[in-house]
């Protein structure tokens, strides 16, 4: 199969190129790389031996767009693209709707004009809010507590009314919960702009000496060890979930949503701790307050995924770490370093 990954050059379209290439699918990149780099998709190409058709074009390109849908036969569509930085979204809730919502719109416009209707989107553990119970399954109550959080809910809706209103798409949303890690190549990895807001991005730049302890938020919540509980989850394992993905799409028609989690929730210390066990060294932290917004626990509940796809995610905390660490102390300075 030719896939398209919109937003292919990011942490999680990087680590999708590899796995798809690997299975023997062609993969074609449009990205603007307004946060990203072009050498992260040469190093898809040292890992896999292939080479990615890239395309340095605005999703909200509409022109663009169809040129790219006129040079190449795409059979699938993987959409990654779009801004997920959720305190910039409540500072810039304009741009991040803008970016996120115009992304999605042109490229169905164009996908529809191509006669290309087998769509996978990139939706997130965010738009069920603060759950009332865990592990979370797909029919639970959904909400939102940020402007970016309402970019997903709001792209998972359109594409409900898109699969009503004409029964040829077939669209998959996943729902990831926490990606973490890098590819074990230590090649490729996740390398954000700026002071990192995601928690094991902060405890790797911890590790590697660019920042000198991490803020644990609160170790004051219900949880076993007072500190926040997510479902981190490999990113490899969260890549092979796109593939597994594209390979039902053809199943079924219609518009169907899939968490993409572990089922394991892990507390912040256990993610420090599990971090301290991949690098041999003791990380410094102090305990400060709750950040605003965060809520106590969130895990899935993957059996969907297992049952429909047939994918579960294979790897452990303890693996995203010592991948995290290879790449991280092998690019100090991400892919522009
Ligand atoms: P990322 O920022 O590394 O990748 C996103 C890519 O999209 C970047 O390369 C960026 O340059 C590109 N991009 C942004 N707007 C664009 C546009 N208008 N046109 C073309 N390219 C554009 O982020 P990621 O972590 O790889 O996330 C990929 C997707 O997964 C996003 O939609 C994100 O919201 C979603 N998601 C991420 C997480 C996470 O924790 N990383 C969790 C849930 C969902
Ligand atoms: C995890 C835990 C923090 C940083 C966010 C988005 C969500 C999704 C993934 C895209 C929490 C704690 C963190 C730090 C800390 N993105 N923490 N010190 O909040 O689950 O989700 O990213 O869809 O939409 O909201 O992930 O990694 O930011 O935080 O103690 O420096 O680590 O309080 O308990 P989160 P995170």
């Amino acid at each position: 199969m030719n896939v398209l990954l919109t937003g292919g050059a990011g942490y999680i379209g990087t680590h999708t190129a590899v796995e798809l290439l690997q299975a023997g699918h062609g993969v074609v990149v449009v990205d603007s790389l307004v946060n990203s780099h072009e050498e992260a998709l040469r190093r898809v190409e040292r890992i896999t031996g292939r080479e990615v058709a890239f395309h340095r074009v605005d999703c909200t390109d509409a022109e663009a767009m169809r040129g790219v849908f006129e040079r190449h036969d795409i059979d699938a569509v993987i959409h990654l693209a779009g801004f997920k930085a959720v305190g910039e979204s409540v500072e810039q809730p304009l741009r991040y709707y803008r970016n996120n919502l115009d992304a999605l719109l042109t490229l169905c416009e164009t996908m529809d004009a191509a006669g290309v209707r087998d769509l996978v989107l990139s939706s997130s553990a965010t738009v069920y809010g603060d759950p009332r119970r865990v592990p979370i399954v797909e029919d639970a109550e959904l909400s939102t507590t940020n402007p970016y959080g309402n970019t997903k809910l709001f792209a998972e809706r359109i594409l409900d009314d898109l699969a009503t209103a004409d029964p040829s798409w077939r669209i998959i949303s996943l729902r990831y919960f926490n990606p973490i890690g890098a590819h074990p190549s230590g090649l490729i990895g996740e390398d954000p702009q700026g002071v990192p807001n995601n928690l094991f991005p902060y405890i790797a730049q911890v590790a590697a000496g660019r920042r000198e302890r991490l803020s644990v938020y609160g170790d004051d919540y219900d949880t076993p060890d007072g500190t926040g509980v997510r479902d981190y989850l490999h990113v490899v394992d969260l890549a092979n979930g796109h593939l597994a993905a594209v390979d039902h799409l053809a199943d079924t028609p219609g518009h169907r949503v899939y968490n993409l989690g572990t089922g394991q929730g892990t507390s912040v210390m256990e993610g420090l701790h599990a971090f301290e066990r991949a690098t041999g060294s003791a990380l410094p932290y102090t305990v400060t307050g709750r950040r605003p917004g965060d809520i106590a626990v969130c895990y899935a509940d993957p059996t969907a995924a297992s049952r429909d796809l047939g994918w579960k995610a294979e790897l452990t905390v303890d693996d995203a770490c010592r991948d995290a660490w290879r790449w991280q102390s092998g690019n100090p300075g991400g892919f522009a370093g």
